[in-house]
Formats: C-alpha cells, sequence, structure tokens
C-alpha cells in the first residue's frame, strides 16, 4: 500500500529511514554544518521613539530589506510568555492523534483552516519533512471560531500572539514603507483590513537531515512574514555568492521577511528573501510564520513614486488570490517561483 496518503506521512509513522519521495537531488541537499548567516539585528524599540532614534530604526530597516531580505528583530513589546504560549500550544496541536488533525485535512489550498501533510498531499512530485496547520487571523473574530478547538488552550494562546504579531506588523510595515519615502501611512489601512495567514510548522526529527528538507527553497509571497521558532533551522541564500546560511537563534528574537509583495511595491528596491527550512536528527522544531498581505483580492502594484523613466516599472501586480491559483497548480519542490510570473 502506499504510505504516502493524508494523515499517513513517512513522519507521523515515525520512519527510522528517508523515503524516496523525501529524497531531494544530490545538489540541492543541506550541509550538516552550515556556515551561520550574519543577518541584521534591529532594535525595534525605537520605532517607538521620537526623533533620531526612530529615524535610525527605519534607516536600518531599510538597508536590511535592501541588502538581504530579512532581518531579527528585538524589543518588539512581544512578552515572552505570549511566544512561548503560542509554541506551546502549537506543539501540543501536533501531539494530537491524527483522527483528532486529520478534521481540518485538505488538499484545497483555498480552506480558511487547513492541516496537511505537504504541500499537497498525493499530488506534488516531493514530500517534505513537515506537517503545518494553515489558518485565517484577520479580522480574528471572524476566522477564531473556526481554529482548532483542541488543546483546549489554543484559540486563546494563538489568538493573542495573532493579535500582537498584527499589531506589530503594521508599524514595521509602517516604517518600510517610510524607508521607501513613501511615508508610514502608505499601505496602513489596505492592510490593517488585509489578509494573515498563520502557517504553523512542524519539523519532526529526521534521520538522514542531509537527504531531505522541510521546505524548499521559496520566497513568500506576502509583503512581509514574521517568524518565530522554538530552535534554529531556517536557512537564507545570499543571492551575493550562492550559499545557504543558516539563522542563528536569538532568544526572544523574532524573523522578518520582506516578501513578494513588497519587492513589487518597492520596484525591486527591497527583495524577498529566498529561504528553506532544514531538518535535524534530535527534535522536533516549531515554527510559527504569520504572513502579511493586502486583502483576498486587492492588487498590489508597484509604488508610482518609485517608477520614472530611469527606473521603469519591473512587475505586473498581483493578489493574494493569484498567488493561490499560482500554487494550486505549481509544485513548489519544482523551482517555480511565483514572483517570476509577475516579471
Ligand atoms: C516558512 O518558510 O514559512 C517557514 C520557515 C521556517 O520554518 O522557519
Ligand atoms: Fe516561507
Amino acid at each position: 500500500s502506499n504510505p504516502f496518503t493524508i494523515g499517513n506521512t513517512a513522519q507521523e509513522r515515525g520512519f527510522s529511514y528517508v523515503p524516496d519521495q523525501y529524497v531531494i537531488p544530490s545538489s540541492s541537499r543541506p550541509s550538516l554544518d552550515p556556515e551561520v548567516a550574519n543577518v541584521p539585528v534591529i532594535d525595534i524599540g525605537k520605532l517607538r521613539e521620537e526623533g533620531v532614534q526612530r529615524a535610525n530604526a527605519i534607516q536600518e530597516i531599510g538597508n536590511a530589506c535592501r541588502d538581504v531580505g530579512f532581518f531579527q528583530i528585538v524589543n518588539h513589546g512581544i512578552s515572552q510568555s505570549v511566544l512561548d504560549g503560542a509554541l506551546s500550544v502549537a506543539s501540543d496541536f501536533f501531539k494530537l492523534p491524527t483522527s483528532e488533525k486529520a478534521k481540518f485535512m485538505s488538499s484545497d489550498v483555498c480552506k480558511p483552516v487547513r492541516y496537511a501533510t505537504s504541500i499537497k498531499d498525493g499530488i506534488d512530485k516531493f514530500q517534505y519533512w513537515r506537517v503545518f496547520l494553515k489558518h485565517y487571523a484577520n479580522p480574528l473574530a471572524e476566522w477564531i471560531d473556526l481554529w482548532p478547538k483542541n488543546p483546549p488552550e489554543y484559540r486563546e494562546k494563538m489568538g493573542t500572539y495573532s493579535a500582537e504579531i498584527k499589531n506589530l506588523s503594521l508599524n514595521i510595515m509602517g516604517a518600510v514603507t517610510e524607508s521607501l519615502g513613501l511615508g508610514p501611512k502608505y499601505l496602513r489601512n489596505k492592510i490593517g483590513d488585509g489578509m494573515q495567514v498563520m502557517a504553523v510548522n512542524c519539523y519532526p526529527p529526521c534521520p538522514r537531515p542531509e537527504m531531505t528538507l522541510g521546505l524548499p527553497p521559496h520566497s513568500d509571497y506576502s509583503c512581509l512574514t514574521i517568524i518565530l521558532q522554538s530552535s534554529p533551522g531556517l536557512e537564507i541564500l545570499d543571492k551575493r555568492d550562492g550559499n545557504w546560511r543558516l539563522v542563528p537563534k536569538l532568544n526572544g528574537a523574532l524573523q522578518v521577511h520582506v516578501g513578494d509583495h513588497f519587492e513589487v511595491l518597492s520596484n525591486g528596491i527591497y527583495k524577498s528573501v529566498v529561504h528553506r527550512a532544514v531538518l535535524n536528527s534530535e527534535k522536533t522544531r516549531i515554527s510559527i510564520a504569520s504572513l502579511h498581505s493586502l486583502g483576498m483580492d486587492e492588487k498590489m502594484g508597484t509604488a508610482k513614486e518609485l517608477q520614472d523613466d530611469n527606473l521603469p516599472k519591473k512587475y505586473r501586480e498581483s493578489s493574494f488570490r493569484d498567488f493561490l491559483n499560482f500554487i494550486s497548480k505549481n509544485d513548489l519542490g519544482e523551482g517555480k517561483s511565483f514572483l517570476d510570473t509577475l516579471k
């Protein structure tokens, strides 16, 4: 019988070897001893100050978006207990019996709450060593009743975290548009009403972490993604030398990715970062990615202020729904990128 059906993945069966469908070509395999990335760590408490402190933080954010497309943030104002609460209910969710999680299983990428074991189980050629729960989170009151009731604290703990991350994302996105010379309110209303997708990821220990990946290389479609992780495992591609580097764990910090929609808005001045998830043989890793974008059908285009004869518009506009249509037809593992379809 085929073990790769929904709810019956290699990970959930606790295989002690890596089945063929999880093995990636040798040229794309990760290193067991990766270099560590030297990524900017930004004290965003300075965004709450006035004058030169705030201006410095905005400049640091702008530089990070331009040079790396990625940064870590500290002093972000979300308490350790809220962060720990979100990681603990996430971890408890994945420990539930398969029958409980199966209530949320679907291969339809448009479902507002969805548990799955790969990008599209049984359809994708390649499988990845990950199980995940995805759910919409903004406005919270509209979606939270669809979230898991089990574990019993899931809605409360994940809801608090989601709402605090949403607020934080508005402040960071304001700083990003300000750093582009567009002002802090440029996207405020559209983003305030926009989509927030929480991707709650679980990467079980893998017996041969050098043979497979938790997630293949990709950039996020979002404007901005904010990630909380339980342990290291996120790698980013350095476009300058083509090397993958591991993002170091910094206690209490959150990771921020520039997504495709900010690359489009900025006319390519800011770069969406290409990243992947790597595995380890010892312990389960949990990550919670919160993806922020405009509304489902709201098109993100390039700011008029950032195009002229010297820098003509480089990208077509697109919406979150356009991304969903793309992802339902394409296999992330085959290296096609949504952003490339906009060029
Ligand atoms: C993601 O790319 O959405 C998740 C990466 C991670 O697990 O850190
Ligand atoms: Fe991602």
